[in-house]
């Protein structure tokens, strides 16, 4: 059995997907929710689907080794950022190298980078006048957004378009690729 972590820092739509989609997987479950905000949904949704939930400091975080600590005495094998919106620690990166999954909801390279996230992201996208937008799921290294490509999905940007509007059509392409993505990169290791 593989373990994955789920970091999370907002609502938690993709984490549920998730944990919707591994319940019940013979090879792979998601064993542990960890945040950086203590009012993301995500952790109420892990906690309701009675997996570990747990909120950590940024002082935590970044000046400590709790984090990691927890990580190896849960057995994490895989982590799965699904809106995580600060950086990895050096110290998880280096114990998770090639091991950490990240989405981001535009095409990378473009658009990627410290402070896209969420609605800047798509706000970046409807300004640039591109006609399309999508998702990459890709491997975390130390330079935001850059590490390896696993998949990338595309949508049209309309020409009414506001940030919202193609946030939701970004998030369907998110909830209906990124679990199988996860499922097929981690069962190529097993
Ligand atoms: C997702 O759209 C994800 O791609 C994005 O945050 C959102 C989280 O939504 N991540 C980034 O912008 C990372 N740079 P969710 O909490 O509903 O899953």
């Amino acid at each position: 059995m593989k373990r994955l972590a789920i970091f999370a820092s907002g609502a938690g739509s993709n984490a549920k997907r998730l944990i919707d989609y591994f319940s019940g997987n013979q090879t792979i479950s998601v064993a542990l929710l960890i945040s950086n905000r203590k009012e993301a949904g995500a952790l109420e949704i892990a906690r309701k689907a009675g997996i570990t939930a747990i909120n950590f400091s940024k002082e935590e975080f970044y000046n400590s080794s709790t984090v990691i600590e927890k990580l190896t005495s849960e057995k994490i094998d895989f982590i799965v950022l699904a809106g995580f919106l600060i950086k990895v620690p050096d110290n998880i990166l280096k114990a998770y190298e090639n091991k950490i999954i990240n989405i981001h909801p535009a095409l990378l390279p473009d658009f990627g980078g410290k402070g896209m996230y969420g609605l800047n992201v798509h706000k970046a996208v409807i300004e640039s006048g591109k006609k399309e937008s999508g998702i990459t799921i890709h491997l975390v290294n130390e330079h935001y957004d850059e590490g390896r490509i696993l998949f990338q999905a595309k949508c049209s940007v309309l020409e009414n378009d506001t940030p919202e509007k193609l946030a939701a059509r970004v998030q369907e392409l998110e909830h209906q690729h990124f679990p199988e993505v996860v499922e097929h990169f981690i069962s190529e290791k097993l």
